[in-house]
């Protein structure tokens, strides 16, 4: 029976290593957290790095590595650390995401870079390799493994390959400064199928390839002299379920049961039973504008003061790319910030900020979810999105305000949510007195509706249209043959 081979760089499952034994955590990001509803439901292996070099996985420990990972149907690749240097912080983490994001000034353009990344995308083409029998569907995922369509393509002609984009895809006139465009757009025209979050996204593929590589490109299917490419956009969804059900359960725990948050929010509600909690979520990542979110909320308590001790920011950033220069320096922005501005405003029984930098258990996320009367997001570019939908569906009483930056690709399927200017500090604070003020009616009003909407285009539906859109491509390639 044919399979679907998932292939991207991060397994769901983290592991590492602590007193020479190995935990295991979920991973965090859209594409983990998103896509392991439909491993879990369908007959898949993933293939994926477990987070651990080489170097570091001490011989005992070798097969244990591979059974942690076979136990939920994934295949770990071992990555050494100049790979995981060159490859993972270097050239997806260095060069790619900053370009793909817009942080042009962030992009370096190093040689050493794209050579770690074309061979370990050769490794990850060969690991597939060794498990594709013909029939199979391989579903090869995001900017770290832009060629590995092509390498599989190049041994397998006849295979059906999809390409999932989880990051935003740029203008031409951005994508062009990348020294090695051709070979990347070359890479992922190796599948059949490209999705993307967001129409946008798809439209400025399309145009880098017509125009770097002057394929004909009609609507959204490029021809290339062998066969044709479909393109389209397919905005990821959420396990709506898992949240709405997390969130019901959640109130019926005992006091013992509660979480340690979960107390301590519950103290902040009874000391301040008109307070309002705001909420954000993300990876320690520039392109979450973090900075520009605590910046506009202490814009907003100079410009309203009344709003002191009756409201409080809090922040759960969870630390991401720590190699990275740039996520460091960012790191160090935030404590600074988060310190200047809780040292400004604090009461004796009062702080505006509540910062986390840590990674939480996911009772804890839904602890802070169904606590929090508004979400702020305010990325300054982000592909899809996900807490913003994760936010609305634990919402089970329908309440709660959600604000979303217009930058990111969730606020094109989320116009019911107050939606912001990331960089426009006015905006932001005139909309948080809007959120802070909401009727309750209003809010239900707004978040049934966004709730049937995410209810429906669910993770499953999602992982779905891609799978029929890319097997319907095989029509595609009979037409092409037969002329
Ligand atoms: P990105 O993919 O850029 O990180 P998203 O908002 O699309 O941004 O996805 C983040 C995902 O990570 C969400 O599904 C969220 O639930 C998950 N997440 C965030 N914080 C944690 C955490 N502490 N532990 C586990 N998962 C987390
Ligand atoms: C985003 C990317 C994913 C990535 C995730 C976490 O969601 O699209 O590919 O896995 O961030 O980042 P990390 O570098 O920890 O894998």
């Amino acid at each position: 029976m044919s399979k679907t081979i998932i292939i991207s760089n991060r397994l769901p499952l983290k592991i590492a290593l602590e007193d020479d034994k190995l935990r295991v955590t979920p991973s965090v990001g859209g594409l983990a957290t998103g896509l392991k509803s439909f491993h879990k439901d369908g007959d898949s292996i993933w293939i994926g790095w477990s987070g651990l070099t080489e170097e570091e996985i001490p011989d005992h420990l070798e097969d244990e590595v591979k059974e942690k990972a076979k136990a939920e149907d994934c295949v770990a690749v071992n990555l050494t650390e100049e790979e995981v240097d060159g490859f993972y912080y270097g050239f997806s983490n260095r060069t790619i995401w900053p370009l793909f994001h817009y942080f042009m000034e962030y992009t370096e353009a190093e040689y050493n870079f794209w050579e770690t990344y074309k061979q370990v995308n050769i490794k990850y083409a060969k690991e597939v390799l060794k498990y594709y029998e013909e029939g199979d569907r391989v579903w090869v995922h995001d900017y770290q493994l832009l060629l590995v369509p092509k390498l599989i393509r190049d041994e397998e002609p006849e295979a059906i390959i999809g390409f999932f984009n989880h990051i935003p895809f740029p203008s031409y006139e951005v994508f062009r400064t990348l020294p090695w465009r051709e070979s990347v757009l070359e890479g992922m025209l190796g599948a059949d199928l490209i999705g993307f979050h967001t129409y946008d996204y798809e439209r400025h593929f399309l145009s880098s390839v017509s125009r770097i590589l002057r394929h004909q490109v009609d609507f959204n299917e490029i021809t290339l002299p062998e066969r044709i490419v479909k393109v389209d956009s397919f905005p990821m969804g959420i396990d709506y379920k898992k949240f709405e059900e997390a969130a019901l359960n959640h109130f019926r725990g005992s006091e013992d049961e509660q979480s340690e948050l979960q107390r301590r929010l519950d103290l902040h509600l009874e000391a301040t039973p008109d307070a309002k909690l705001i909420l954000s979520i993300d990876r320690l990542d520039y392109t979450k504008g973090i900075a520009n979110r605590i910046r506009a909320f202490e814009y907003f308590l100079e410009k309203f003061p009344e709003f002191i001790e009756k409201v409080r920011l809090v922040m759960l950033a969870v630390p991401s790319r720590s190699n990275v220069p740039q996520y460091q320096r960012l790191k160090r922005e935030i404590d600074e910030l988060v310190g200047r501005i809780n040292g400004k405003f604090s009461t004796v029984s009062w702080t505006p900020i509540w910062y986390f930098y840590r990674s939480m258990p996911f009772d804890n996320l839904i602890d802070l979810y169904t606590s929090c009367d508004i979400a702020l997001l305010t990325p300054i570019r982000d592909g899809m999105n996900l807490v913003a939908k994760e936010y609305i569906a634990t919402r089970t009483d329908h309440t709660g305000v959600l604000i979303l930056s217009e930058m990111a690709g969730a606020a094109h399927e989320m116009n019911e949510a107050l939606i912001i200017n990331p960089n426009n500090f006015e905006q932001i604070a005139l909309t948080l007195k809007e959120a802070i003020n909401m009727p309750k009616e209003e809010q239900i009003e707004r978040n049934k509706i966004l709730q049937k909407r995410l209810k429906r285009y669910d993770v499953e539906k999602w992982a779905k249209d891609f799978m029929s859109a890319l097997i319907n491509t095989e029509d595609n390639r009979r037409a092409f043959e037969s002329i």
